[in-house]
């Protein structure tokens, strides 16, 4: 995977795919720690603690269409070549998170890539589902939650309409821009 943003596109993918109504992911760029930690939860099925065990092999998987899943494995693998760490937990029935940090500064880590436009991208998708993104560069933080954007737009708009996902993406860019001071 060429850029960080694209696991991000994976991981949210499962968390649709476990039903969630809710996804949260917070991005924390800590240059001073030198890290670079990406967290995805949700509110989906859950995994049972004997599949969750065993999740980062990439032959755990309950796709049909093919017998190997990697997103998991695949993000965790990027992490840890940075020699950064990556965590999962879940509960049955309540919901799943991870959390993979990469060493800031390792010439193997990826660019974070576009995070604007993998937003829109999620929300394109699936409109009905919400999303708190939340986005820190060392102390500077910013917050976006669909269900505040709901409450503006009442219920007759879709989070999907053109005008619409265009505002969220230049807002979460230069939100983005902002924090990082002209650091990106
Ligand atoms: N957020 C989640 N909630 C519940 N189950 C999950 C979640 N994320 C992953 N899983 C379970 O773990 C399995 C492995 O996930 P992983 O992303 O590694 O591969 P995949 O989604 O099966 O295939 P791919 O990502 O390659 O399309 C999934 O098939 C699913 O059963
Ligand atoms: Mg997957």
């Amino acid at each position: 995977m060429v850029e960080i943003s694209l696991h991000v596109l994976d991981i949210v993918q499962n968390s649709i795919k476990a039903g969630a109504s809710l996804v949260e992911i917070i991005i924390d760029e800590n240059v001073a720690d030198n890290l670079l930690t990406i967290t995805v939860s949700d509110n989906g099925c859950g995994m049972d603690s004997e599949f969750l065990s065993d999740v980062t092999n990439p032959f755990r998987t309950t796709r049909t269409t093919r017998k190997v899943g990697l997103g998991i494995s695949m993000f965790k693998s990027a992490a840890e070549l940075t020699g950064g760490s990556f965590e999962i937990w879940s509960e049955l029935g309540k919901g799943t998170g991870l959390r993979a940090a990469f060493v800031y500064d390792s010439i193997d880590r990826q660019p974070l890539g576009d995070m604007a436009s993998t937003m829109s991208t999620v929300i394109h998708a699936n409109p009905d589902i919400d999303y708190v993104y939340t986005h820190s560069y060392n102390h500077n933080t910013f917050e976006f939650d669909t269900r505040e954007i709901r409450t503006v737009l009442g219920s007759e708009i879709s989070l999907s309409q053109p005008e619409v996902l265009k505002w969220i993406e230049n807002y979460i860019k230069n939100e983005i821009e902002n924090i990082c001071g002209g650091a990106i």
